[in-house]
């Protein structure tokens, strides 16, 4: 086979190599990052039929291409105003982002620095800054020195990642022993819990037993305890969440971690959303039993101001996760050692530096700022529950517990919801969608952004008159 050379007007390093158009090309985007990230009044945005986005911005893929300035163009005039506002105050919907200015401007960074963050070798800088970040929330949060993880891309990832060394560390154990496997491996998490938590156990296919919550809508060791005492040695973890995300309360983690005493599982705690929260001292009571996890993650993208994508996976005992996770191939061996590798605590191998931006602007502000960022959310949140509580039309769910007010309005059906939500968006209101409980639709607000006042959800519940 003969390779022949590009042709001398199109040389192949055009993309790559300093030119005077690709500077140019730079100078644009970092301009129009900038603009971005200063401007305070950035529109909420919608979705657009695909018609029209075909109609406005197909075509951009030819074999020349269309010119940094037409496609930049594209993306700022059609394709992000086709994009959600994720940190709009009034963006309520599933659960926001609300990224601090810091870490979106060091995303930018990240991204310029061309680092690998996968293992030490190539990206120990990173890897070490990471690592410090995971530190501080494990002081945070109770686990013991020698806790560890890496960040991952969500906290679906991060979920599945722990229950697989769960799963791991349970099949070591019987293995050790000279135990028989049982046929199928078991999760007990409750009704509330994340469907990731439910995806991960398909992705694995172990078998779920759903453990009910009591009438406060938390999962109570009381409601696990039958679950364990059925399934016996089959059961490899138990799922308890420290933030629903329909609902924003904490488990009773606490009395779920005091069944170590009477059964050997593994316990998961899911704070993708609200572990953010246990920076409160004042609600650090919530999450009693959080020190108890042997692995726990907490979506810096959620409530902890960093953008997409992040959730810090942290293990009791990290080196066993490693034992489940180590990819393991000739061209890998170098990697083998003591060193401390992103890719071996996770289903996961290349990965960008995703827990610089959460670190730089952690370093540059400090924890406290971050504890009064999440304060004012909960404050916001429940002063939200109390104009609901004063409104004859709204009634609560629950008690607004972190920064969900889940509230119905009486006489409405899923139409309406869905309808009212519809014209909150064309009428760039705000992002509120259509939830339900126990089988009836309701609808709720999730406030991760300190941006987020009383007064402009008020203007949304005005709405629902
Ligand atoms: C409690 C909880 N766990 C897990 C997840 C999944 O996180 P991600 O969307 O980052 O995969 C969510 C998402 O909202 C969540 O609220």
């Amino acid at each position: 086979m003969s390779i022949s050379s590009a042709s001398p007007g199109h040389p192949p390093q055009r993309m790559h190599d300093h030119s005077p158009d690709l500077l140019a090309m730079v100078d644009n985007v970092i301009d129009y990052s900038r603009r971005r990230l200063i401007f305070d009044d950035v529109p909420l945005d919608k979705p657009q039929p695909e018609r029209e986005l075909r109609r406005l911005a197909s075509g951009s893929i030819t074999e020349d291409g269309i010119g940094a300035r037409r496609a930049l163009a594209m993306f700022e005039n059609v394709l992000a105003p086709a994009c959600l506002t994720v940190d709009h105050p009034e963006f309520l919907a599933f659960i926001p982002s609300a990224p601090s200015k810091a870490s979106i401007a060091f995303d930018l960074v990240v991204s310029a620095s061309s680092v690998y963050a996968g293992s030490w070798l190539e990206g120990s800088g990173a890897v070490f800054a990471e690592n410090e970040v995971l530190r501080a929330l494990a002081d945070e949060y109770g686990m013991p020195p020698e806790a560890g993880g890496a960040f991952v891309q969500g906290g679906t990832i991060g979920n599945l990642s722990a229950l697989v060394a769960a799963r791991d560390a349970r099949r070591r154990a019987f293995a050790a022993e000279g135990r028989e496997r049982p046929a199928r491996w078991v999760v007990i998490c409750s009704e509330e819990s994340h469907s990731s938590v439910r995806s991960a156990a398909e992705v694995m296919d172990v078998d779920v037993a759903v453990a009910e919550v009591d009438d406060d809508g938390r999962l109570h060791g009381e409601a696990v305890r039958p679950l364990l005492a059925e399934h016996g040695d089959a059961v490899f973890a138990v799922v308890a969440t420290a933030g629903l995300t329909n609902l924003g309360i904490v488990d009773d983690v606490a009395s779920i971690a005091a069944l170590k005493g009477e059964f050997d599982f593994w316990l998961h705690v899911d704070g993708a959303y609200g572990l953010a929260a246990a920076l409160l001292p004042e609600l650090r009571p919530l999450f009693a039993g959080i020190e108890a996890a042997d692995s726990l993650i907490v979506d810096p993208h959620k409530w902890l101001f960093a953008p997409f994508d992040a959730c810090a996976l942290l293990y009791r005992d990290p080196l066993g996760a490693r034992l489940a996770h180590t990819q393991k191939a000739g061209y890998l061996d170098t990697l083998e050692g003591d060193d401390w590798n992103p890719s071996d605590f996770a289903v996961q191998l290349s990965r960008r530096a995703r827990g610089l931006p959460l670190w730089y602007s952690l370093a540059t502000h400090g924890l406290g700022a971050y504890r009064d960022a999440i304060r004012e959310c909960v404050r916001v949140a429940h002063e939200i529950g109390e104009v609901v509580r004063s409104r004859p039309e709204l009634e609560l769910v629950v008690e607004p517990e972190l920064s969900v007010v889940a509230f119905r309005r009486l006489g409405w059906g899923r139409a309406e919801y869905d309808e009212w939500s519809q014209r909150l968006l064309d009428e760039q209101l705000g992002f509120v969608t259509t939830s339900s409980h126990r089988g009836e639709p309701i609808t709720r607000f999730a406030v991760v952004n300190p941006r987020t006042s009383v007064e402009g959800v008020t203007r949304i519940l005005d709405t629902m008159r």
